[in-house]
């Protein structure tokens, strides 16, 4: 089976050709228009995505070796993201489901993370999956594929989005969670005790807290101070964040004596969490998985390997679908 997938929820542009079980390309083009603002503004993301999406996708099928005659579906993210972000991605696919007479499947953004894990891994079920992204960060208990319970989310920011901004209090450059990773491996992660809001209470997360406490904490410290312990910062942040997010992962297990836990979203790309992860996975006999690198952030080649999923499960959508802002 040939699919042809499409990601525009938020502001970079992929699209991805999958043929049975490989992905042959996954073109991403994200979009540098943000980094003056310091975030995503989403009326320039839709504006973006409608000048890079045919070329992207035209990239993807030629990397792929693939031409429109030889798709066999095409997938396009339906939601949750930005409303404009995500029209043009899903009224870019009608199109071409319409003009190639090809069926459509419209998936979640929040289960294509996951199943992101699937593209190089085979991972057991049940499974517990922690997606931590610059949207959101849950924990689920998924017990077979597309049978998801969440058990935990955030009540405030999601971790990509606390280290974004802590990055904004720190001079660094929006997405600051790639450069705060690179920053805490020359930092001691020990040098500052940041709050881990709720460590002890259930499976929900917070983070708006640990923000207010490096801009409380950088506004009392000298330029020269915070320039010579910019790493150490950095690594005490990461450690403030990861710490919390692997407790609740591990109360996840213990209270559902599930074995594989995956890891999923952009900010499981982080080095940190990953070896915590691993840490916490061997002193309790677990199996862990996450995605390389390159599929833990937005990514079209994620879409197609749920889309895969769906269609073995007759799950298509119509030229009627929509797309959804939240869940
Ligand atoms: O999954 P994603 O691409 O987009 C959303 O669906 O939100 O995640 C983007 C988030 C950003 O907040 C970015 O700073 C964070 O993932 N991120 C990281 C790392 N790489 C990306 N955070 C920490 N460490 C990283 N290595
Ligand atoms: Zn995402």
């Amino acid at each position: 089976m040939n699919i042809l997938a499409i990601e525009s929820s938020c502001d970079d542009t992929s699209a991805s050709v999958l043929s049975g079980d490989r992905i042959l390309s996954n073109v991403i083009a994200s979009q540098s228009v943000h980094i003056k603002f310091g975030g995503v503004v989403p009326e320039l993301a839709s504006r973006a995505h409608q000048q890079t999406i045919s070329q992207t996708v035209e990239q993807a099928l030629e990397e792929a070796g693939i031409s429109l005659s030889d798709l066999d579906a095409v997938a396009v993210t339906q939601g949750p993201g930005l409303m404009g972000s995500l029209l043009v991605g899903v009224c870019f696919t009608k199109g071409l489901a319409l003009a190639n007479d090809l069926p459509i499947i419209g998936v979640n953004h929040m289960d294509a993370h996951i199943y992101a894990n699937f593209i190089e891994h085979q991972p057991e079920f049940p499974l517990i999956s922690l997606t931590v992204s610059g949207g959101h960060t849950q924990l689920e208990l998924v017990r077979e594929p597309f049978d998801h319970e969440i058990l935990g989310k955030t009540r405030d920011d999601a971790a990509g989005e606390a280290f974004d901004k802590i990055g904004k209090v720190l001079g660094l450059p929006y997405p600051a969670g790639p450069e705060i990773d690179k920053l805490s491996k020359q930092g001691d992660p020990d040098f500052h005790d940041f709050p881990q809001a709720l460590l002890h209470e259930g499976l929900d997360f917070s983070f708006s807290g640990l923000k207010t406490s490096v801009l409380y904490y950088t506004q009392d410290q000298t330029n020269d101070f915070l320039e010579e312990h910019k790493a150490d910062i950095c690594a005490s942040v990461s450690k403030a964040i990861s710490e919390v997010l692997i407790k609740k992962l591990e109360r996840a297990v213990d209270q559902t004596g599930v074995k594989t836990v995956v890891l999923s979203g952009g900010v499981s790309a982080n080095s940190m969490l990953r070896a915590k992860t691993e840490e916490m996975a061997n002193r309790k006999g677990l199996n862990w998985y996450a995605p390389h690198i390159s599929y833990c952030t937005d990514n079209a080649a994620m879409i197609a390997i749920t889309a895969k999923f769906m269609a073995q499960r007759g799950r298509y959508a119509d030229l009627e679908m929509r797309p959804f802002a939240s869940v």
